[in-house]
């Protein structure tokens, strides 16, 4: 059997995440799916930094577009971020050259990913996104597969690591926002702008695909009402906790009969809700569909092993041979969700 081969743009948190996952599980990788899965090529900014994993054996890129386009590489994995620039331009080389490509970037697929996707699609390639929302949670594998048999009403939940870890910290270590935040740098948990965190448009990119794939809608992240953190102050904390409520960055995606619904807000929830237990980097999907009711999702948000953990997902699924597109139907046949018009208190 032939292997896998993938090339990997990236080699932060979770690109460090996916070589180690690949070098220390060898035999249950291709046990679960027939073949071994090798890594071929490498890539970031600067070779000179000690990632404190051993790279020897690999080829490596100064340029991710090169790398997307070697002959040795079947699957392009991209682990830079940022919503163009060059995991833009590399992931549409890849596309090009005839690979399929996995990727954690929702900020680039809020954007971009239906284009992407359809372009994929038309050459014959699938472009795959399960780590791109709610870290570990396979919130995208729940929605395609194990709930395709519904229609679903609802969907909501947090979304962003960071800003639960930073609400959830500032009260229970009573530490200041300073220091929660580099705390959850250190934990790896923040985008490369930190403004996309704290400013809710993270959450909200995440949300914007997870409607997508729900209700069979375009990606619309323009039309998603966006609150973030930032100013929440530690007394609001305080003051929510006197009334036994905690603070949450909660989104909500939510087909009406005015039309679908994107809201991401920071909101009241009772202390002793599920929601209002959520602890550190933890995130929580919860769906609603016709036939199943509700599920809840629960688990890490961000992360180096959580996040590898679902860019796994998708490479194994490739090497699997399953070709089912992200969006759960083919990306060309998404229809534009009409916008409900929503108040604004
Ligand atoms: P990170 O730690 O900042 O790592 C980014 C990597 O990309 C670094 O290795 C960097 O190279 C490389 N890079 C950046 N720009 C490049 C360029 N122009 N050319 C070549 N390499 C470049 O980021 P991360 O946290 O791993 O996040 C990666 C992606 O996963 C992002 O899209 C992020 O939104 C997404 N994501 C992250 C998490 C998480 O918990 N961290 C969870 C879900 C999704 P150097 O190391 O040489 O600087
Ligand atoms: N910065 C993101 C978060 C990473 O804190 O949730 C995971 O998508």
């Amino acid at each position: 059997t032939h292997p896998l081969r993938l090339g990997i743009a990236g080699l932060g948190t979770v690109g460090i995440g996916v070589v180690k996952i690949v070098r220390q599980k060898a035999a249950l990788l291709e046990a679960r799916t027939g073949r071994p899965i090798e890594i071929t090529a490498v890539s970031a900014r600067t070779r000179r930094k000690d990632r404190g994993v051993n790279l020897d054996g690999y080829a490596w890129e100064d340029d991710p577009v090169k790398l997307a386009q070697r002959e040795d590489v079947d699957v392009y994995v991209e682990l830079m971020g940022g919503s163009n620039g060059p995991a833009k331009a590399s992931i549409e080389a890849a596309i090009a050259a005839g690979k399929d490509v996995v990727t954690a970037n929702k900020a680039l697929l809020a954007l971009h990913g239906q284009a992407l996707a359809e372009s994929a699609e038309a050459v014959g390639r699938v472009i795959r996104f399960e780590a791109a929302v709610a870290g570990g949670i396979p919130v995208v594998k729940a929605l395609t597969e194990g709930l395709a048999g519904n229609e679903i009403t609802r969907v909501m939940g947090v979304m962003n690591g960071t800003c639960n870890y930073i609400l959830t910290r500032m009260e229970s270590a009573g530490l200041s926002y300073e220091e929660v935040f580099k705390e959850a740098s250190d934990l790896g948990y923040l985008e490369a702008d930190p403004t996309l965190d704290v400013g809710g448009i993270d959450a909200g990119h995440k949300l914007a695909l997870l409607a997508s794939i729900a209700f069979g809608t375009k990606v619309d992240f323009e039309a998603v009402r966006l609150e973030g953190i930032e100013r929440i102050t530690s007394e609001d904390i305080a003051a929510a906790a006197d009334m036994d409520y905690k603070i949450k960055l909660l989104g909500v995606a939510q087909m009406t009969g005015r039309g679908l619904v994107q809201r991401m807000t920071p909101c009241l929830v009772p202390d002793s809700s599920p929601l209002g237990q959520l602890q550190n980097a933890t995130n929580m999907v919860v769906i609603e569909g016709d036939s199943v009711g509700q599920i809840v999702l629960r688990g890490a948000g961000a992360g180096e092993g959580p996040t590898a953990s679902a860019v796994m997902a998708d490479v194994l699924d490739i090497a699997r041979g399953i070709r089912l597109s992200t969006f759960g139907q083919p990306a060309a046949s998404l229809k534009p969700a009409k916008v409900a018009e929503v108040s604004v208190p």
